[in-house]
């Protein structure tokens, strides 16, 4: 039993047009004991077919101005609204689609609002319900179990509500879910700006906090051998060039691989090539100069002091020093070496290297060797020593090369707001690598075990558009999300992403999305994007993303029969991402 409100007066395609009676427009009305709404823009109706009601969404009204209708000699305009079918229901059951079409003269109906619900979430858990649907008011249960397993994006401008969604996502996950969780699932929060450093999310009973900091050792990140000697890894820590630099570093493995298990074999390998520089003829200035360095770099003061003293004669290509008054020459017999640097160089205590040690020694003794044989051009690899000089001491900060396996909490959230803007960029890239990684290892097939990597303001790693990067750098990063976008179902890793700017993200990327909640977004080329990458998206949905209110969005994506717009509900003070606006009112008083 339900409302008549107008009927059935054209359908053009999948274009319904209603004719609607007179006193149905009031906003709310009582029918049976029932709330209904009136008839208005993005309302729904029903129009019975058979044992079927056919439920149209209302999409846009108008008076019809030609055919007005004469009653009692009056003139009246008739109220038309237009509206598409989007289902139907049979059987108490509402199935998505066009498959029936009204016809003419059909009567239309208001839907009772326990009908809206049975429309966009009959299926669904009912406790997992982030918010309300904006027009109905109805609160609305979202199928997690079909959000959790996808890509999920979450869009929207600064301050639109993106975060506070994020975290009512998955702190509403944990306190449903988090029994049945536990054992089985990883989730890796990317966090820029240390919002949700606190309570957010999850209880620190299961949540590692990890707050990187390139200026002050504070936490750090564990790296296995494997990983941390690995090109990839290297290629991007010290952002190396393709064409030469890569396969430099990627000698420096090998060499390191081919003796790892000869006692000492770093030592063995500082000391002869030491020897080899200071016998070889014609020496070189530039191998003086690295070595000098390499020995600031390790802070072995005697050795430093004995480097610099030497000068290089580039006429003759002879290195000399004075010891004691006298000149010495050293020569290919190396016995000069012998007498004066030997006892300095064997003293180079190796066992108190870290790996960053190792590997700024092995790099420039690499280089050092190419120089001697000729093999190398020295401008091509020189910028890769000095990027890795100026790293170092901020990797050291936040990176640790462990064989120890630590144990991997429900959650761990990498707070990043404490790193520089070049770690910002390559750190969530070799966490990425790492997380990704060791599912890859431990995952069976059907996955038993799932990875879900969230990361927030994602255009920070993602994005397509910073020219001030070469080319050569943005692929890595690039390539290993696209990696995991497009291959990581396979392997249980999920993304969840939120942005500001959708559209400066890769499209491989944005494409392999799928689910969105959209919060308000007025770009242009933002909006332009959604609608051609997001083919549930529909023109009156779209049409709604730049006027949302904060904490509005629409939800969209293979998880839901419908997008519906929905005003998420806030979390308690306390779970709140660590991001509200500042009140300069209180501020400035
Ligand atoms: N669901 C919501 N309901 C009401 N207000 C909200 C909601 N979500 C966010 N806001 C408001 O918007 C501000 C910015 O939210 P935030 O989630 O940090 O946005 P974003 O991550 O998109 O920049 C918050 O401080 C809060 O005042
Ligand atoms: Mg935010």
């Amino acid at each position: 039993m339900s409302l008549q409100v107008g009927e059935v007066i054209g359908v053009h395609g999948t274009r319904v047009t209603i004719k609607i009676f007179d006193d149905s427009n009031k906003e709310t009305i009582f029918f049976g004991g029932q709330k209904h709404k009136g008839v208005s823009v993005r309302e729904h109706v029903s129009v019975q077919r058979g044992f079927r009601e056919i439920i149209c969404i209302v999409e846009g009204e108008y008076l019809d101005e030609q055919k007005t209708e004469i009653e009692n000699g009056k003139v009246s305009y008739i109220r038309k609204v237009e509206s598409k079918p989007i289902g139907y229901i049979e059987d108490g059951e509402f199935h998505r689609g066009i498959k029936f079409l009204p016809m003419i003269k059909d009567a239309v109906h208001l839907l009772a609002e326990s009908n809206v619900q049975k429309i966009y979430s009959a299926k669904n858990d009912p406790s997992f319900t982030i918010g309300k649907l904006l027009k109905e008011e109805t609160a609305i249960a979202l199928p997690w179990e079909h959000i959790f397993n996808s890509h999920v994006g979450i869009f929207g401008n600064t301050g639109s509500g993106k975060s506070n969604t994020l975290a009512k996502l998955f702190t509403l996950l944990f306190e449903q879910k988090i029994d049945g969780i536990l054992g089985k699932s990883n989730f890796v929060i990317f966090d820029f700006n240390g919002e949700y450093t606190n309570q957010q999310i999850t209880g620190h009973e299961h949540k590692s906090v990890r707050k990187l900091n390139t200026r002050a050792p504070e936490d750090k990140i564990g790296l296995s051998d494997s990983e941390f000697w690995d090109l990839e890894t290297l290629s991007i820590l010290f952002n190396a060039t393709q064409n030469t630099q890569r396969p430099f570093l990627n000698r420096v493995l090998a060499g390191r691989l081919r003796f790892i298990d000869i006692e000492d074999s770093l030592a063995r390998y500082i000391q002869s090539t030491f020897r080899r520089a200071f016998s070889e003829k014609p020496a070189r200035g530039e191998v003086l100069s690295l070595l000098r360095r390499m020995a600031e770099f390790l802070g072995h003061e005697p050795l430093v002091d004995f480097l610099n003293k030497i000068e290089f004669n580039n006429s003759n290509g002879q290195l000399k020093t004075i010891v004691d008054g006298e000149h010495v020459y050293f020569d290919t017999d190396a016995a000069r070496y012998a007498a004066h640097l030997e006892p300095l160089v064997n003293s180079i205590d190796t066992s108190a290297f870290d790996a960053f040690d190792e590997l700024v020694v092995r790099t420039n003794l690499m280089l050092v060797r190419d120089l001697i044989f000729g093999t190398v051009q020295f401008e091509h690899i020189q910028p890769l020593l000095k990027r890795m000089d100026s790293a170092i001491s901020g990797l050291r900060n936040i990176l640790e090369v462990t064989s120890e396996d630590t144990e991997l909490k429900l959650v761990t959230v990498v707070s990043l707001r404490r790193c520089n803007q070049e770690m910002k960029k390559v750190v969530p890239l070799l966490i990425a690598k790492h997380f990704y990684n060791h599912q890859k290892n431990r995952v069976t097939s059907p996955p038993q075990q799932t990875m879900h990597l969230v990361i927030d303001e994602a255009h920070n790693i993602l994005s397509q558009q910073s020219v001030r990067e070469r080319e050569i750098w943005k692929d890595y990063r690039l390539e290993l999300f696209e990696e995991i976008i497009k291959e990581g179902r396979k392997f249980g890793v999920f993304l969840t992403l939120a942005s500001q700017r959708p559209a400066d993200i890769s499209p491989t990327i944005v494409s392999q999305v799928h689910n969105f909640f959209l919060h308000r977004l007025v770009n242009e080329r933002d909006l332009f994007l959604l609608e051609n990458t997001i083919s549930s998206l529909d023109a009156l949905s779209r049409s709604q993303i730049p006027n949302l209110a904060k904490g509005c969005c629409v939800v969209t994506g293979t998880a839901f029969d419908l997008p519906m717009l929905i005003q998420v509900e806030r979390l308690p003070k306390s779970l709140q991402p660590d991001s509200a606006d500042v009140p300069l009112k209180t501020l400035w008083d």
